[in-house]
Formats: structure tokens, C-alpha cells, sequence
């Protein structure tokens, strides 16, 4: 019996099964091959943290990759531009025009006489205009993919750089498709920047939670793949401890294969423990690094939507705190870019994450559920477990 998980927990780790991201996949690789300036070559990815965007990143790559496109992969941090013209394009260039025989194999299309011909093209000082316009010369019909994970507008000089030479290579109807990913909060500082106006026309994704039969299979197949099973019950309760979210459907298959690595079933046991640690997993890994880049009042605001039991009236939360309505709508603006709530109607927020009302609380109930949840009836709720995860409070109010 094998000790390897199929599971890839941790992020940008890509899993062994993608799962409810077909129609993203299809109209990526549609625009690509029409060669007409379809929307999606130019797409912003958004979500919230560990839902699956660097990893829809690599996705994107590898559709273009098949296609035999040219892929350059960047974070967005400062001096991106600079390595991708200093280091990245440089790289294409050679691997395009390189030694003969590499040339024929690697490459494949690019002819000797095309390459002399290109070579004296652009002399001089190679910008990334020239060297966008020299690859995609070479390429003949394919193009080149650019990525940018983690954007921010920390990386704003490099990106109004960057956007400007990729607007001039669409209007020079090049070969060229761009991928962004960021969290919410990013991509709408990125959309509201005067000196990015050209994005807006971006295709705009948002990444979000799975639905229930999707983590079904994202759970279920890979452990059937790499041998093992997993009866009904215990693969809905896997699935159920997920809500839905990525990051938790990967940790929770992980902690569930290495229980009894040596069963060949994996047991309602061994998903219960799996869920246990993966929701205290959870708090350290994804709640705690959502709540550091708060402010204390936006934490207090925050807490006191967690306080309400479902969710909570913006009127309501100004009383309760005493705070200014232009105040109010300041925490609550930062609070949604955030992605740490969520508006449920005009006037209405809660909570977005799984499982953060209950962290807020400072502790874990064992049944408790998020109003999120509740709201996509689809998605059963977190199973019940004999005993409180946090080993206390199992008299909480919610429970049945
Ligand atoms: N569609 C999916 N199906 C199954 N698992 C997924 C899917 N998308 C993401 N995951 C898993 O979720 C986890 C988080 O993915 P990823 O790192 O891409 O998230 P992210 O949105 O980039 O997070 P961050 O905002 O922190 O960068 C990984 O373990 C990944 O394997
Ligand atoms: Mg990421």
C-alpha cells in the first residue's frame, strides 16, 4: 500500500484533479485558438485567498503550452517588467534562435534565413516592445502567453509600464494573450487606476468556492485513482468539512489518505480527524494571514459581524459600534476587498471565509456553519463530529 498522497495540500500547488473550472479552461483556449481578439486573451483572474488562482495560472499556461504558445510566468512584484525583458524575453530569443540543431528540434519553425533576417531587425537597445515584436515575428501564428500572479498595485510603475507595450502589441494585432491573478481587493485598486484603463477590458474572472458534487470527485477520484476507497458517507463528510473551498478540499484529503496509510479504505474516522486538523490548519494558514493586514477598528468591525449569528445589518453594526456612516462604509469597503466579508443584499454583510466566524469566536463549534454556506443550498453542511473540535464549548448556542 502506498504512504504518497495523491493530494496536493499548500498553496499553488496544483491538484490532482481540477475540478469546476472547465468553462474557464475551454473559452481560454477558444480565444487563443480563433486568433480573433477574443476577450478572454486578456483575463483577470480574482478570488479569495487559496481558492485556486495561481493554480488556474498554471492551467492557463499549460492550455497555451499546447498550443504552442511561448509562456512567461512573472509575480507581480517590483521590477517584474525588468526581468521579463532582461531575462525572460532574452531567453525566448535564444531558445528561438539558438544553435542550429536546437533550433530545428526545440523550436522547430524557426527557419535560418528568418532568424538573420530578424536578427538585424531591431538593433539597438532591445525594449520590451522590440523583443515582444521579434518573438512573435519568430513565432509565425503562435504567440506569446505573459502571467502575473499576486498582482498589486505595489508593482504599479512596472505595471503601467508593462500594460502600455501589451496594449501596443494588441493594436498590432500580435500574438499575445495576458493572464492576471490577484485577490478581489487588487484587481478593483488595478480596475480603478486611471494609467490602467486598458484592462477594463479584460475579461474578468471570478474564482469561486466548488460546489458539493464537484469536491465529490475532487476528493473521491484521486483517492480511487491511486488505489484506495472510500465509502459514500465518509466521502460526503470529507466533502461536507470542505464548504466548498479548495484550499480545504486538498488538506483534507491529504490528512485523510496519511491517517491509516496502510487500510486500504480510508475510514469516517480517519476523515474526522482529517477535518479536525484541517480546520485548525486552516485558522494558522489562511484566517490568521487574512486578519494581519487589518487595521484594529477594521477587526473590531469585523468581529462584530461575527458576533451576529447570520448576517448582520451595516445599520445595525454602526449603531452597535458607534461609528460615523462614513466610517462605517470605509471599514466596510476594506473589509469586502479583503474578501474577509461579503455583501448578502444593499445594506447586508457576512462573513466569506469557512469557518472564520468561528476562529472569530475563538473557538470551533462543532456543527457551526456559515451563513455563505446556507446560502448556496446546494452545499450540505460541515458534518457533526462526536465531540468539539476545540475540545470545549460543544453547548454553543447554535447547536441542534
Ligand atoms: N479547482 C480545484 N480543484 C481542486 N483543488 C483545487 C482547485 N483549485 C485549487 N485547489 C487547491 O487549493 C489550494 C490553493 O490553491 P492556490 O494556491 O492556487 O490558491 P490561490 O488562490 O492562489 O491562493 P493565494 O491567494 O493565497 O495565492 C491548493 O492546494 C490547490 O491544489
Ligand atoms: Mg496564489
Amino acid at each position: 500500500m502506498s504512504n504518497d498522497s495523491p493530494f496536493r495540500a499548500g498553496f499553488g500547488k496544483t491538484p490532482p484533479v481540477l475540478v469546476g473550472r472547465d468553462a474557464l479552461l475551454r473559452d481560454f483556449g477558444d480565444a487563443i485558438d480563433l486568433g480573433s481578439w477574443g476577450q478572454e486573451r486578456v483575463t483577470l483572474l480574482e478570488g479569495l485567498r487559496g481558492v485556486g488562482k495561481t493554480v488556474m495560472v498554471n492551467a492557463l499556461e499549460d492550455v497555451a503550452r499546447g498550443r504552442g504558445w511561448v509562456v512567461v510566468s512573472e509575480t507581480a512584484t517590483p521590477g517584474f517588467a525588468a526581468r521579463i525583458s532582461e531575462s525572460h524575453l532574452p531567453r525566448v530569443l535564444r531558445d528561438l534562435t539558438g544553435p542550429p540543431e536546437r533550433r530545428v528540434t526545440a523550436a522547430g519553425f524557426a527557419g535560418a534565413s528568418v532568424t538573420t533576417q530578424l536578427v538585424g531587425k531591431n538593433d539597438g537597445v532591445p525594449t520590451l516592445r522590440t523583443q515582444i515584436a521579434d518573438i512573435t515575428d519568430l513565432l509565425d501564428g503562435r504567440g506569446i502567453l505573459f502571467t502575473l500572479d499576486e498582482i498589486s498595485l505595489a508593482a504599479r510603475e512596472d505595471l503601467e509600464h508593462f500594460v502600455a507595450e501589451l496594449q501596443h502589441a494588441i493594436r498590432q494585432d500580435r500574438e499575445v494573450a495576458f493572464v492576471g491573478a490577484g485577490l478581489g481587493s487588487a484587481i478593483t485598486d488595478l480596475l480603478a487606476a486611471r494609467s490602467l484603463t486598458f484592462l477594463r477590458r479584460a475579461s474578468r474572472q471570478l474564482l469561486d468556492f466548488l460546489d458539493y458534487e464537484d469536491v465529490l470527485t475532487a476528493i473521491g477520484k484521486p483517492i480511487r485513482d491511486a488505489g484506495r476507497s472510500i465509502d459514500d458517507r465518509s466521502l460526503a463528510d470529507a466533502a461536507a468539512g470542505t464548504q466548498g473551498y479548495p484550499f480545504l478540499a486538498q488538506l483534507i484529503g491529504d490528512l485523510a489518505w496519511r491517517a491509516n496509510p496502510q487500510n486500504p479504505e480510508i475510514s469516517l474516522a480517519d476523515v474526522h480527524g482529517a477535518y479536525r486538523k484541517a480546520r485548525r490548519t486552516m485558522g494558522s494558514h489562511i484566517l490568521e494571514p487574512s486578519l494581519r493586514d487589518l487595521s484594529n477598528t477594521d477587526r473590531t468591525v469585523l468581529a462584530a459581524i461575527a458576533a451576529s449569528p447570520g448576517p448582520a445589518k451595516v445599520a445595525d453594526l454602526r449603531r452597535t459600534l458607534g461609528v460615523e456612516p462614513r466610517y462605517m462604509g470605509v471599514y466596510r469597503q476594506r473589509l469586502l476587498d479583503a474578501g474577509l466579508i461579503y455583501p448578502v443584499r444593499h445594506g447586508v454583510v457576512d462573513i466569506a471565509l469557512p469557518y472564520l466566524r468561528e476562529y472569530l469566536h475563538e473557538h470551533v463549534v462543532s456543527d457551526a456553519t456559515t451563513e455563505r454556506a446556507r446560502r448556496r443550498q446546494a452545499f450540505p453542511p460541515p458534518p457533526a463530529l462526536p465531540d468539539a473540535v476545540s475540545g470545549e464549548h460543544s453547548g454553543d448556542a447554535e447547536a441542534p
